[in-house]
């Protein structure tokens, strides 16, 4: 457009005074009804993994200034307004409790699950080009995206009953291909059931098929942290110590970032798979992204600084007290419901629309969940099913 169109003739711009130009009244009341829509929504907001209850009003200042986490997050960069000493400590904390190696560890604050899951299968690709790809039929949907954007073969794994990657759908799809190297997608709480991958079990598969050559890169970004807040012995093994080569998890899930992001971690002699040193931004491009959010290490560093390991993890153990309560007042009713060890996602049949519409219910083939993250209360739980009784009599 000619920038003469631009000029309304009625509104002149004032070019003196740029603020006499803003409709402040409009401005105003915008925000004013997206806030009231997202107040009136968290009540009933229950059907995704988001986490509402964190109070980030304290860093409500660096919201006024610029952050940029460009390049490796372990190198300075020409762009000093950056938050990469806490993204380091973020990582620190998410290596120790994904146990990667000691001395070996390496990973960034990602946008979220997808990339995490891209930097993943990218690593795996670079370090066996000729690798098939092998994924559970519950894999989140950005995993055959990924693997087509990406052109991987790939291969689609039945899931068991209950929701896990068939082992041995997988150990035949393996032994088809046992000249090929593998890259095999843990799914570490899926989508829909939370139903968790065992890669230690993986890991044993490939070794006795045998392959010679595989990756396994875990899709935890529903679970990852949650789990890892349990203690190994007493949850299916998903991390680097049981046989993870890299893990993707979520921020704004468990972690309650208002705005997605996620951290992948890998060990740090792999780093050098992806990237190369670039010049005019003095340092190492190893992440997927150029420009990189210095906000969302923050919020994250925040998080962690707040509540502590046992603050995180009695925030995950009370969650899984109320979706036991869920569980049990769905059985209550007769209102068929089921829940994964550990889990924190209900999973029922579809209750009649304006239920699953209110309560924003998460839906996939006459199935539906609830998720109870930190912050959802029992009180919630009751109003839900008292809902879903009164339904159920109309
Ligand atoms: C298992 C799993 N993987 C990956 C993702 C993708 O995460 P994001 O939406 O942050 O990219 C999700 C999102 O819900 C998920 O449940």
């Amino acid at each position: 457009m000619n920038a003469d169109h631009a000029v309304n003739a009625d509104h002149p711009v004032n070019a003196d005074h740029p603020e006499a130009n803003v409709d402040s009244g409009r401005v105003a009341g915008v925000l004013a009804a997206l806030a009231t829509h997202l107040d009136a929504d968290r009540p009933t907001n229950v059907g995704f993994p988001s986490t509402f209850d964190i109070d980030y009003t304290a860093l409500w200042p660096f919201f006024n200034r610029v952050l940029n986490n460009v390049g490796d997050p372990f190198q300075p960069s020409a762009f000093p307004a950056n938050t990469k000493h806490l993204e380091q400590e973020v990582i620190a904390f998410l290596a120790d409790l994904l146990r990667a190696p000691a001395g070996d560890r390496w990973g960034y604050v990602t946008t979220g699950g997808t990339e995490g899951n891209e930097y993943g299968l990218l690593l795996g690709r670079s370090l066996h080009p000729d690798a098939i790809t092998y994924f559970s039929q519950a894999a989140h949907y950005s995993v055959p995206k990924l693997v087509d954007k990406l052109r991987m073969p790939a291969i689609a794994v039945r899931t068991a009953t209950d929701g896990q990657i068939d082992l041995r759908d997988l150990r035949c799809a393996l032994r088809t291909h046992r000249d090929k190297p593998a890259i095999v997608v843990a799914t570490i709480g899926t989508t829909m059931t939370e139903a968790v991958d065992d890669v230690t079990a993986i890991r044993r598969v490939l070794n006795d098929v045998p392959i010679r050559h595989a990756h396994i890169h875990a899709d935890a970004a529903l679970s990852g942290l949650p789990l890892a807040l349990v203690a190994p012995g007493c949850r299916p093994g998903f991390d680097l110590a049981d046989g993870a080569d890299s893990i993707s998890v979520s921020g704004h899930k468990f972690v309650g970032s208002p705005f997605p992001c996620g951290i992948v971690i890998t060990r740090e002699s792999l780093r050098s798979r992806i990237g190369a040193p670039v010049d005019y931004i003095a340092t190492a491009d190893t992440t997927l992204g150029g420009s990189r959010s210095g906000h969302a290490p923050l919020l994250l560093w925040y998080a962690i600084n707040t509540f502590g390991v046992e603050g995180l993890r009695a925030r995950a153990q009370q969650s899984r007290h109320v979706a036991a309560y869920a569980h049990a007042r769905l059985h209550q009713i007769g209102w068929r419901a089921s829940r994964h060890p550990h889990a924190f996602t209900v999973v029922f049949d579809t209750p009649p629309d304006p239920v699953a519409r209110t309560w924003r219910l998460a839906t996939s083939n006459g199935q539906s969940h609830l998720i109870c993250m930190p912050g959802v209360t029992p009180a919630q739980i009751d109003q839900f099913v008292a809902d879903l009784m009164v339904s159920h009599r109309s």
